[in-house]
């Protein structure tokens, strides 16, 4: 029978990282996203949303509004500075018969929370078990605390059915069960739904539901194998490092033994598979008609943070240190001056995604976006800044830069066009910088090898 659903998030959903002390525009651009999200995430009714440090930076100001729209909040270690508690500490929902309690637990602050105390989450964890074991038939940890915190409750506090843990990497995990408890984490940037399907009917540890039949479990580990030892192969072959591709595998082999063996003992000791089991499956998340009712809020947004940058673009001086500053060893010289002598890596250059990546922010109506634009267009050495001002300089390029040029994957020209035959760019681009922009969560599935090849200049 199909029960109500329960929605929650476990922290990290304002920001990915804290933002820092200065009111700069990529602050107020990521405070104009949190707000956002958080319409979105009403209108999407959540039941609970656990709160992270990070989130933490969006101030007491944010909170007190969203609060004051009954945001669905919770968070039991949060305090202000005269030992109240600032959120709900739990949540009690109902799903079929079940009464389930959500308790929010936040991890220690990495940086400057002047507002709010993050206090010990085991007390505020026993404190709630307390209140809520008696009335709960299931008790639910939303956790922003890192793994090895995660593995204590599960180990320590028996009576946590599951923990939903804040996406720390971006990356979708398969849950985990230690002891009585399970472990789920969805990745990060709302890509995907983490979907848990659960039956429980009685108290003892969790099981696999409907397992996959074991000769297809052992396909996959044989799969796995393989993997790996053409990776080893490989890897000795050319000096690449492949070990954290092999770590990967080798971790969903364990998982996947580890299934196997629970569905050996489940047969022998003939555990009813229904009493308390689970099912998981992460459903990919594809952005709806931009007229649905949160397709306006992403568009409220997106036009927000353009308007904003293109006011403070605006109000930018010719000659501002700032732009000075990021343009002093820039050597950067852009397309048009490559062009004569190259004119075949060029052309085929054109045919790329790459020399478009500019004009897909204009058309999504981003191209002011400072959070966009480092990996839209030939930023040099700003690629990497997370300073304001030094972003503000990506405002002012020439259209010859308003692309991901030449020199994203070569390098620097200025020097090579002085003496072309003495000073020769990198020829080759490391996977290294591809990485910079093909980001586990702006790319999942990013192949070096493959992706090279089909944009690899040709040859002269
Ligand atoms: C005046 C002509 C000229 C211009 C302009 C020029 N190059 Fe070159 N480029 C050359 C020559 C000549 C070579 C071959 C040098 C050699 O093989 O020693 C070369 C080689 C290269 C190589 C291959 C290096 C290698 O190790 O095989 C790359 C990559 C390259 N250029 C990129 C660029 C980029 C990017 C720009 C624009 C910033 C640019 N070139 C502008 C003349 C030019
Ligand atoms: C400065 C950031 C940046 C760097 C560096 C970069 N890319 Fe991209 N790449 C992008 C963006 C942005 C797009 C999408 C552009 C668009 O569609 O408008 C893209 C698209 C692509 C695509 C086409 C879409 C796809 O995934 O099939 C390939 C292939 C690709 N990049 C490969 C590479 C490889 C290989 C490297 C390293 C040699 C690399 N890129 C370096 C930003 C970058
Ligand atoms: C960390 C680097 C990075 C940042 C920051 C970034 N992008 Fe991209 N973007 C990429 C890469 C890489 C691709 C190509 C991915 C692919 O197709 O495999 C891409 C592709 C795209 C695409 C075309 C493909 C698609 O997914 O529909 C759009 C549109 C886009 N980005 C918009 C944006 C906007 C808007 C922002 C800012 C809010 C942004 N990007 C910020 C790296 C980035
Ligand atoms: C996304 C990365 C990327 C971009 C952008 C890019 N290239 Fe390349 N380029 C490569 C790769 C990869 C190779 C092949 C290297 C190899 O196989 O040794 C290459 C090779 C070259 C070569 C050497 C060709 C030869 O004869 O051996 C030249 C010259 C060159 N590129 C020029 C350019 C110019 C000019 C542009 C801009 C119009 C450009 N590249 C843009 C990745 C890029």
């Amino acid at each position: 029978m199909q029960q109500p659903l329960i929605i929650v998030d476990a922290g990290n959903l304002l920001f990915k990282k804290a933002l820092s002390d200065s009111k700069g525009i990529s602050n107020t651009t990521a405070l104009i996203t949190a707000y956002g999200l958080v319409r979105a995430y009403k209108q999407m009714s959540y039941d609970a949303v656990g709160i992270s440090s990070n989130d933490l930076s969006a101030g007491t100001e944010f909170f007190r509004r969203s609060i004051d729209n009954s945001f669905p909040w919770v968070a039991a270690n949060i305090y202000d500075k005269k030992a109240n508690l600032l959120f709900s500490p739990h949540i009690i929902k109902k799903s079929g018969n079940l009464t389930i309690g959500i308790i929010g637990l936040t991890g220690a602050a990495g940086n400057n929370i002047e507002d709010f105390v993050i206090s010990d989450w085991r007390k505020s964890l026993r404190k709630q078990i307390a209140l809520l074991q008696k009335n709960c038939d299931m008790l639910v940890v939303l956790s922003s605390l890192n793994l090895s915190e995660n593995k204590e409750i599960q180990r320590n506090f028996k009576q946590i059915d599951i923990i939903v843990s804040a996406s720390q990497k971006g990356r979708n995990i398969q849950p985990q069960t230690i002891q009585n408890g399970l472990l789920i984490q969805g990745g990060g940037r709302g890509k995907y739904i983490g979907k848990l399907d659960i039956t429980r009917n009685s108290e003892g540890s969790w099981h696999l539901a409907s397992p996959q039949s074991p000769d297809y479990q052992k396909n996959r580990l044989r799969s796995i194998d393989r993997q790996l030892k053409q990776l080893a192969k490989q890897q000795s072959l050319t000096g690449k490092d492949f070990s954290q591709k092999m770590d990967r595998l080798r971790s969903s082999r364990e998982i996947i033994s580890k299934q196997i063996a629970q569905q050996v003992t489940d047969l022998t000791e003939k555990k009813t598979l229904s009493a308390k089991s689970y099912k998981s499956s992460f459903l990919p998340v594809k952005p709806k008609s931009p007229t649905g009712k949160i397709g306006i809020i992403v568009q409220d947004i997106k036009k927000s943070i353009n308007t904003f940058t293109r006011y403070q673009r605006a109000a930018l001086q010719p000659g501002d240190p700032a732009v000075r500053r990021a343009l002093q060893n820039d050597e950067i010289a852009g397309i048009s001056s490559c062009v004569p002598c190259h004119e075949k890596q060029a052309e085929f250059w054109k045919n790329t995604r790459h020399s478009n990546a500019y004009a897909t922010l204009s058309q999504q109506g981003q191209s002011f976006n400072l959070q966009c634009l480092p990996c839209h267009v030939t930023a040099g050495k700003v690629i990497h800044s997370s300073v304001d001002s030094e972003l503000l300089f990506l405002l002012t390029l020439s259209t010859d830069r308003q692309t991901i040029g030449c020199e994203v994957c070569h390098g620097p020209g200025n020097r090579h066009l002085l003496s072309p035959d003495e000073v020769t760019p990198e020829r080759l681009p490391s996977e290294k910088i591809c990485l910079q922009c093909h980001t586990p969560d702006r790319d999942n599935n990013f192949d070096y090898q493959k992706k090279l090849a089909t944009i690899a200049c040709p040859v002269d």
